[in-house]
């Protein structure tokens, strides 16, 4: 079987994007499915996680492999000065597949021209994360039903958050409509905005968060990172940009639900939690079965 590899969402076709969607679903009707007993996945987190992490090493434990990696490289040999390309190389013979975080953008995708085995991005940089971009497809799917032309707003950092832009890509493929609400400095990159422009997708961009939440069937709330920034001082401007509020809901859409990839920091407050708009722990659990999905799918155990 040829090896194949998750390292930007653009990797998948729109139809593949929909088959984990169904297996996601398949595996939640039905956790229990052995199908990789025998196999052992190396999980190699270079930057912190909590979710991605949990959520893939969950993932590969209840479809029966074995789990090695780590989740902070001062115990390796990457301290002592070893190259990605030696890292790779060496792990790559001791497992059937790679999941890694790295915060050079680019590094998986470097993986996986050295690798032998199949890798899985699980965020590099500010870059992409696809595995986050597949769960919050199945959350979209499951909350609203379809994932045909939505209207999703994108808040907080649209510059440094890889979430949204591998987002972006994949709900470019079924007709969205998004509103952009960022300070200028964390503005949505101009090639993405391009890249919609040039499929004929509809967007607007916005300073506040205004009346137009109330026409979205998504809301999208991201965290300031302050681990992007360079200059310090720019990040205190613009940390505290927009935090959404429980009384900001009042006239929204009644099946309209609030995403956030995690961890939040105060842009969402407290008060939204018991909302039952807010869907962005059940988003998490969402996140162990599109892992199961993504493993199974990419090492061939499902089709
Ligand atoms: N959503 C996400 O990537 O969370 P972690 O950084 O905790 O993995």
């Amino acid at each position: 079987m040829e090896k194949k590899n998750l390292i930007s969402i653009t990797d998948f076709s729109k139809e593949e994007i929909i088959r984990i969607t169904e297996l996601a679903a398949d595996f939640e009707q039905n956790p229990h499915q052995k199908l990789l007993e025998g196999k052992v996945i190396a999980s190699l987190f270079f930057e912190p996680s909590t979710r991605t992490r949990l959520s893939f090493e969950s993932a590969m434990n209840r479809l029966g492999a074995r789990v090695i990696g780590f989740s902070d490289t001062t115990n390796t040999s990457v301290s002592k000065g070893e190259t990605l390309h030696d890292t790779i190389l060496t792990i790559s013979n001791y497992c059937d597949m790679i999941v890694m975080r790295h915060s050079l953008e680019g590094a998986p995708r470097y993986a996986s021209e050295v690798s032998k085995i199949p890798i899985v991005n699980a965020g590099d940089g500010a870059n992409q994360h696809p595995s986050q971009t597949l769960l919050d497809l199945y959350s979209i799917k499951k909350t609203q039903g379809t994932l045909d032309g939505i209207k999703i707003m994108m808040i907080g950092d649209l510059k440094y958050g890889r979430t949204v832009h591998s987002l972006l890509e994949a709900l470019s493929h079924f007709n969205a409509e998004f509103i952009f609400v960022s300070p200028e400095e964390l503005s949505m990159p101009m090639e993405y905005k391009n890249g919609l422009t040039d499929k004929g997708l509809k967007f607007t961009e916005k300073r506040e968060i205004g009346e137009e939440i109330n026409s979205a069937d998504i809301v999208y709330m991201t965290r300031v990172q302050r681990e992007r920034f360079t200059d310090h001082m720019e990040y205190e401007r613009v940390k505290n940009a927009y935090v959404l509020r429980n009384s900001m809901l009042a006239n929204t859409k009644e099946n309209m639900r609030i995403l956030h990839p995690l961890p939040r920091v105060n842009e969402i407050d407290p008060d939204v939690d018991s909302n039952p708009k807010a869907y962005y722990f059940e988003q998490t659990e969402n996140g162990v079965y599109t892992r199961m999905a993504i493993i199974s799918y990419l090492l061939g155990v499902k089709k």
